[in-house]
């Protein structure tokens, strides 16, 4: 087996969780060798780079990433955490997962979103009889990763020649005479080939999965020509999977069927903000950011991860308390991806019985605060939760 997966565990919980999903993995049955690389703050702090050159010719070599989460921090904090004589050099902080989507292209971003049954933070409905419902959940979102207003294109007091640009635009009138100092200007760019590869995605999965619809995400009512080129973009795609239905709704409306009743969307595609806002309160409807993990797919590498941060409220807990539950299931995405689907199911599975048991619960499924009290007050330790998992599998 030549194998490899490229292990970064990056910061805070990072650290904690990346090495029990690789123990998963192991224990799935996944065969590969792993190779650990540095990502992150902590080579910030070392060497005012966060992400080292190695790193990139490790995914490059290897393409299958498992990442944990980094630390970002504003442009002043950055500073101050450079080493001494780094300190008024000119380095930039930039967060190093943007720096990894643009330069591997990593443009599809798919988050799959199932509720566990018997996880006490499912979403639940009370009924006018009193009741509660708790629908089954099976909700995945696919956002246009590399695009939209996160392509970084913005300003504040924009120069002379943009201005001069943007009141090209009748549209721009009201905001001619406001100071430049007091405008920032950010530019939503889409194009149709990204467009069309972030649907055609969800299609194939829809298709993969024999779901009959897809919904696109947008508000071409408004933004007629950036959701407009989606939308035509999306319809083209579509024809080409005649057995699945493209439903173009606008993202508002799709907010508020997520809130009412959920269980009536599946495959969910939407570019980049709208994209990352959905699938957080996806996750949200499904278990947490202790449950939610993400792949992040390009031409050349891929790249897999729990969607949760770096949680520096967690720093100095020990034992440590996260929810090792997101990383195993961004290491199934990965298994799967490498064409294992096998270890990728155990993984589910064995994370299912434990949840369905109820005997080992993290502090979020308890909702408990992130406190070194967790422990006395019934929530399980990482460890323990992993354990759990492996012994399942
Ligand atoms: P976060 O996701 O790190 O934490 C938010 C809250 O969720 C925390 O209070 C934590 O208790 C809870 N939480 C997160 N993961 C959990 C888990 N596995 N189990 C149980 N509870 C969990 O988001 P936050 O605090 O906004 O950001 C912290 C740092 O992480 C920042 O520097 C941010 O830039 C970075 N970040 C990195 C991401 C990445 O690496 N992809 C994504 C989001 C944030
Ligand atoms: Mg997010």
């Amino acid at each position: 087996m030549s194998r490899t997966v490229v292990v970064l565990p990056g910061d805070g919980i990072g650290r904690v969780v990346i090495p029990e999903a690789v123990r998963v993995l192991e224990a799935a049955g996944f065969t590969a060798h792993t190779v650990e690389a540095e990502i992150g703050w902590s080579c910030w702090r070392r060497d005012g780079e966060p992400l080292p050159g190695r790193t990139i010719a490790l995914l490059e070599q290897h393409r299958l990433g498992l990442l944990g989460a980094v630390t970002s921090k504003s442009r002043a904090e950055a500073e101050a955490g450079l080493p001494e004589p780094l300190r008024g050099t000119g380095h930039t902080y930039r967060s190093p997962i943007l720096a990894l989507r643009q330069r591997f292209g990593l443009d599809v971003c798919v988050r799959p979103c199932a509720s566990f049954p018997g996880n006490p933070v499912n979403f639940v409905r009370r009924l006018a009889s009193g009741a509660i419902e708790e629908p089954a959940l099976d909700l995945t979102v696919f956002r246009q990763n590399t695009e939209d207003v996160y392509a970084g294109v913005e300003w504040i007091d924009p120069p002379p020649a943009v201005r001069a640009a943007l009141a090209l635009h009748p549209r721009f009138s009201p905001f001619l005479s406001t100071p430049g100092a007091d405008l920032a200007v950010a530019a939503r760019i889409v194009t149709r080939d990204a467009s069309r590869r972030i649907v055609e995605a969800a299609f194939r999965y829809a298709a993969a999965r024999g779901k009959t619809s897809v919904v696109l995400a947008e508000k071409p009512s408004v933004l007629r020509e950036t959701s407009g080129l989606v939308e035509e973009a999306a319809r083209e795609v579509a024809e080409r999977h005649p057995g699945i239905e493209l439903r173009s709704m606008n993202v508002d409306a799709v907010v508020f069927e997520l809130v009412r009743r959920p269980e009536r969307l599946g495959v969910i595609v939407a570019t980049n903000l709208f994209g990352d806002i959905l699938s957080d309160a996806v996750a949200g409807l499904t278990g947490g950011l202790g449950f939610a993990a993400s792949a992040n797919l390009g031409p050349k590498i891929a790249l897999f991860e729990p969607t949760h941060g770096s949680a520096p409220s967690h720093d100095g807990i020990d034992p440590p308390i996260a929810n090792p539950a997101g990383a195993m299931l961004a290491a199934a995405l990965l298994a799967e991806h490498a064409g294992e689907p096998l270890p990728a199911e155990r993984i589910r599975a064995a994370i299912a019985r434990v949840v369905a048991e109820g005997r080992v619960r993290t502090y979020d499924m308890l909702r408990l605060p992130a406190t070194r009290e967790a422990i006395a007050q019934g929530a399980a330790s990482t460890r323990e939760m992993a354990d759990a998992i492996l012994a399942r599998l």
